[in-house]
C-alpha cells in the first residue's frame, strides 16, 4: 500500500471509549494513515478502534514506534512483538525510531542507532513491517545510520509546521528520497494567531489549521494531525479541494520561526 498524503496522530487521544470514537470519526472521514507509539501508552485502544472501524486491514496503514529506553537489537525486537500484540494486528505498515540516540547523552550513539536499525531492518525482512523509518532525526544522525544501514530508512518524521518549517532537514531528506511527516502539524495551537496565516484563512475561506495542513500537502510533507472532536477531525483532512498559491506559499516560507515547541532531539533525555 501507498503511503497516504496525510494521517491521524493518537498521542494524547485518551484510552478510553472517547478514544476509540475519535480513531473510529477519522477513519470515517477518510484518515487511513494512523501513527500511533508504544510510548503513547494507548495501543490496545488504538486495536480497539481499528478493528469496530469496519476498514479491511490491507486498506489502513499502521505506524507503531520504538521508545529510546527499547533500544537495541533484542529489546527492540521485544518492542516490537508488544506493539503488535496491543494492536491486535499480524503486521504494522510502519516502525519508526521515535527519538535517536545523541551524542549529547550516549557515547556510543551510533552504535545505539545502528543496532535498533538493524532490528528494523530484520522486521522488514520478516514481513513483520512493510516499511521502515526513523522520528526527529537530524541529517547528523542520519548521516552514521546511513553509512552503516542495508536499507536506508524510507521516513523521517519530525516537527514541522508553518511557524517551524526544518528547511534544512526536509532538503537533506528529499535529496534522499526519504519521505518527511510532520508531528505537531498544527504546532499544537501555537500558530492560530498568525496574522499571515489568519489572512489566508480569510482569503482561501479555510480555517488557519487547514492552511497549516495545506502548506504541509504542497511542501510534500505528510502532516499527522490530531484531534478528538469530530468537527476539527473532519475539517483537518478537508484540504485536497483548494490550492495555495505559489506567491502564498512564498510568504509562509518567509515567516520568522514562532512554532516551535523547543523538544531538540540532542537536548531532550528519554533514556
Ligand atoms: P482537540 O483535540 O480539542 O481538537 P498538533 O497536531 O499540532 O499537536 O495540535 C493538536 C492540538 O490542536 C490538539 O490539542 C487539538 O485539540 C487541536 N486541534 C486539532 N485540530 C484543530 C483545528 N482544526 N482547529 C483548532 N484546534 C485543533
Amino acid at each position: 500500500m501507498l503511503i497516504p498524503a496525510i494521517g491521524f496522530g493518537t498521542y494524547r487521544t485518551p484510552d478510553s471509549s472517547e478514544g476509540v470514537a475519535a480513531i473510529c470519526e477519522a477513519i470515517k472521514s477518510g484518515y487511513r494513515l494512523i501513527d500511533g507509539a508504544a510510548k503513547y501508552e494507548n495501543e490496545k485502544m488504538v486495536g480497539t478502534a481499528l478493528a469496530e472501524s469496519g476498514v479491511a486491514r490491507q486498506a489502513l496503514f499502521v505506524t507503531s514506534k520504538v521508545w529510546p529506553t527499547d533500544m537495541g537489537y533484542d529489546a527492540t525486537m521485544r518492542a516490537f512483538e508488544r506493539s503488535l500484540t496491543d494492536l491486535g494486528l499480524d503486521y504494522l505498515d510502519m516502525y519508526l525510531i521515535h527519538w535517536p540516540a545523541s551524542p549529547t547523552h550516549h557515547n556510543d550513539w551510533k552504535e545505539i542507532n545502528a543496532s535498533t536499525w538493524k532490528a528494523l531492518e530484520n522486521l522488514l525482512d520478516l514481513n513483520c513491517v512493510r516499511s521502515i523509518g526513523v522520528s526527529n532525526f537530524k541529517p547528523s544522525h542520519l548521516e552514521p545510520l546511513l553509512a552503516s544501514a542495508n536499507i536506508p530508512p524510507m521516513v523521517n518524521q519530525i516537527e514541522c509546521n508553518p511557524g517551524m518549517r526544518q528547511q534544512a532537514t526536509r532538503e537533506w531528506c528529499a535529496e534522499r528520497d526519504i519521505v518527511v511527516e510532520a508531528w505537531s502539524p498544527l504546532g499544537r495551537g501555537r500558530i492560530f494567531e498568525n496574522p499571515l496565516l489568519l489572512s489566508l484563512a480569510r482569503k482561501y475561506g479555510k480555517t488557519v489549521a487547514q492552511i497549516a495542513l495545506r502548506w504541509e500537502v504542497q511542501s510534500d510533507i505528510i502532516p499527522i494531525p490530531k484531534s478528538v472532536n469530530p468537527d476539527r477531525i473532519r475539517q483537518n483532512i478537508n484540504i485536497f479541494d483548494f490550492h495555495i498559491s505559489d506567491e502564498d506559499m512564498e510568504a509562509i516560507n518567509s515567516l520568522p520561526i514562532f512554532g516551535e515547541s523547543g523538544l531538540d532531539p540532542d537536548a531532550v533525555d528519554f533514556g
